[in-house]
C-alpha cells in the first residue's frame, strides 16, 4: 500500500515539534494528509467504492474519514483502556471503525499474563495474513504487553513478514508517528521501548460507552510476585498527578459519564512515588467532589496495601461501588510466600471479614491460580478453605502458566498436568457453588441499576448492573441505555437476577 503514500515533503521530522502531545497532533495532521490523498485517487478509479461498498462510502464521505479500521483487544481493563485511546488516535488521523478485520488497518492489542493468550495471537495473526494476501493495502499493526518480550519480536520479525508495525506499553501515544513513518518507508516499522518515566497527557481518546468510562490512575507494578511478567512488560509503577486525573473525570461527567473505573495494577499503592504523595482513599475522597459522577469503581487492589484508611472512604462514600475485587492467588501462606505476595491466608481472611464487617452487602471477587510450582493437596486444600470462608461473589480462577523470565518459570517442582486439570475443576465448582449461594442476597428488594445494553438474547429486555456489580435484566428499552433506575429483583437464576423497572 506504500507506494502511492510517500511524503514528498524531506524536512517532515526535521519540522516536527519535539514536545507532546503537540508532535502527535502534528503527525494526525500529517498522517491524514496522506491518507486523504490516497482515498481521494481511489475514489476517482472507482476502486473506493468496490472496497467499502455504497453505504461505508457515504457513511466515510458524511464524516470525513479516509480508511477503516478495526481493533482486537485481548486481555485486562488496562489494554481496554488503552485501546480506546488508540482508536482516538487512528479517528483523529481519519479511519473509521469497523468490527471486520477486513478493514484497512488492522491492530491487534496483545496480552501475555498467560501463555494461552499469546497463542490466540499467533493464530489469529495467521490468518490474517491470509486475509492480507487477498486485500494488500491492509495495514497490520500490533502492540501490547506481548510485543514487549524480545522473542516475540523476534518471531515476528522472522516469521510474520507481512507485519507492518509493531510498538509496546511505553509508547502507544506514538501511533501517529510510527504510522507516518511505516507510510513513508518500505519495511516493518518497529518501535518497542524497555521503559519509559513519561505519561503523556491530552491525546484524542474514543470512548467505547456513552455512559461509562475507564481512568488511569498509574501504570505498571513494583510487586514482582513471582509468577507474573506484568512487571516486566508494563514496566515500574508510575502514577498520573491528582490534577490530571480529576480534570479527566470532569470532562468526562461534563460530556455525559456517569461511572468511572480507576484503573492501576495495584491501585492501593497510588501516589506514593508522586513528588506531593498522596493517598488513594485521599484521590477517591477528590474523585468524589466531581458532579455528574454517581458511581466509582476501582481495580485491582492489592491484599498487602489496602489500608484502613480505603475501608472508611468505602464506608462514608455515597458513589463508591460496593465492591472489592481482591486477588487472594492462593490460600496457602507457604505457596504466599514463594509466589511473593507479601500476606498470609490469615491476613488475608482478617482483612476480607474487617471489609465484609464494615462495608455491609459489598460485593468481594477475586483472582485464583491453581498449579502454582510445589503446590501440594494440603496447600490446595488451604485454597478451598479461603474460597469456603470468604463467601466470594465469584473469582477469576487460573492454571498456572509458566512465564519466561519470571522467577517461577525456573522452579522444578512444577506441578503434573492432570493433578492441576483436576484441582482446576475442583476449584471451579466451589466457587460457582458458593457465587450462587452468596451473591443473590438482594432478591425481593429494590435496587438502583446502571442500565448498560440492549440484552443480547433478547431485545425485550435491558441488561444492567447494581452497584455491587451484580448483573439485572429487565424489560425495558434503548431508551434508558445510560441512566440509573430502580428495579425489583425478583428472582435470582445462580449469577444474575430478573427484574422489574419502578417507578
Ligand atoms: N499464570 C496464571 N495466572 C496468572 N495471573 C498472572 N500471572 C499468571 C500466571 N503466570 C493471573 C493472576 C492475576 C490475573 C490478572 O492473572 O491471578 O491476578
Ligand atoms: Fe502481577 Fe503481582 Fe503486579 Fe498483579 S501485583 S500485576 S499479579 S506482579
Amino acid at each position: 500500500m506504500n507506494s502511492n503514500f510517500i511524503d514528498n515533503e524531506q524536512n517532515i521530522y526535521q519540522h516536527a515539534p519535539a514536545a507532546e502531545p503537540e508532535r502527535q497532533l502534528y503527525f494526525m495532521e500529517k498522517a491524514r494528509t496522506l491518507l486523504k490523498a490516497r482515498f481521494e485517487s481511489m475514489l476517482a478509479s472507482g476502486e473506493a467504492l468496490n472496497q467499502y461498498g455504497q453505504e461505508m462510502l457515504d457513511k466515510m464521505i458524511s464524516r470525513q474519514a479516509y480508511g477503516t479500521f478495526c481493533i482486537q483487544t485481548f486481555g485486562c481493563q488496562m489494554n481496554a483502556k488503552d485501546s480506546e485511546k488508540l482508536a482516538g488516535i487512528l479517528e483523529s488521523i481519519g479511519f473509521i471503525e469497523v468490527d471486520t478485520e477486513t478493514a484497512d488497518f488492522v491492530l491487534y492489542n496483545t496480552c501475555t499474563v498467560r501463555e494461552n493468550a499469546n497463542l490466540r495471537v499467533y493464530g489469529r495473526l495467521g490468518q490474517l495474513g491470509a486475509l492480507k494476501k487477498k486485500h494488500p493495502r491492509m495495514m497490520i499493526a500490533l502492540c501490547g504487553c506481548m510485543m514487549q518480550e524480545k522473542e516475540v519480536v523476534e518471531k515476528l520479525k522472522k516469521s510474520y513478514r507481512f507485519v507492518d508495525l509493531i510498538f509496546g506499553t511505553h509508547n502507544i501515544y506514538q501511533l501517529a508517528e510510527l504510522i507516518y513513518r511505516r507510510l513513508n518507508q518500505k519495511k516493518m516499522v518497529v518501535e518497542v521501548w524497555e521503559g519509559t518515566d513519561k505519561i503523556v497527557e491530552n491525546l484524542p481518546a474514543e470512548r467505547k460507552y456513552a455512559f461509562k468510562s475507564g481512568v488511569n490512575i498509574m501504570f505498571g507494578c513494583n510487586n514482582f510476585c513471582s509468577y507474573c511478567i506484568v512487571p516486566y512488560v508494563r514496566g515500574r509503577e508510575r502514577s498520573r498527578n491528582p490534577e490530571e486525573i480529576i480534570k479527566e473525570v470532569e470532562r468526562l461527567a461534563a460530556d455525559g459519564v456517569v461511572e468511572v473505573m480507576l484503573l492501576g495494577q495495584n491501585v492501593n499503592s497510588y501516589g506514593k512515588n508522586l513528588e506531593h504523595p498522596i493517598s488513594f482513599a485521599e484521590l477517591l475522597r477528590q474523585v468524589e467532589q466531581v458532579e455528574g459522577i454517581r458511581r466509582i469503581r476501582f481495580m485491582t487492589s492489592h491484599p498487602k496495601d489496602l489500608s484502613d484508611e480505603l475501608i472508611a472512604v468505602m464506608k462514608e462514600s455515597k458513589k463508591i461501588c460496593p465492591h472489592l475485587h481482591l486477588p487472594l492467588q492462593s490460600g496457602s501462606s507457604r505457596i504466599l510466600k514463594v509466589m511473593n505476595r507479601k500476606y498470609t491466608k490469615e491476613q488475608y481472611l482478617e482483612l476480607a471479614s474487617k471489609i465484609k464487617k464494615e462495608v455491609p452487602g459489598i460485593s468481594l471477587t477475586t483472582d485464583i491460580i491453581v498449579g502454582f510450582p510445589g503446590e501440594t493437596e494440603e496447600d490446595f486444600l488451604e485454597t478451598m478453605d479461603v474460597v469456603e470462608k470468604v463467601g466470594f461473589d465469584s473469582a477469576f480462577t487460573f492454571i498456572y502458566s509458566k512465564r519466561t523470565g519470571t522467577p517461577a518459570a525456573a522452579m522444578e517442582n512444577q506441578v503434573p498436568e492432570a493433578v492441576v486439570k483436576d484441582r482446576f475443576d475442583r476449584l471451579l465448582k466451589l466457587v460457582q457453588e458458593t457465587g450462587s449461594r452468596v451473591s443473590g442476597r438482594e432478591v425481593h428488594t429494590v435496587q438502583e441499576v446502571l442500565v448498560e445494553e440492549i440484552n443480547d438474547h433478547d431485545s425485550s429486555l435491558v441488561t444492567g448492573r447494581l452497584g455491587n456489580n451484580t448483573v439485572v435484566h429487565f424489560p425495558g428499552d434503548a431508551s434508558l441505555i445510560g441512566t440509573i433506575v430502580k428495579v425489583s429483583l425478583d428472582e435470582f437464576k445462580g449469577f444474575y437476577y430478573m427484574g422489574t423497572m419502578q417507578p
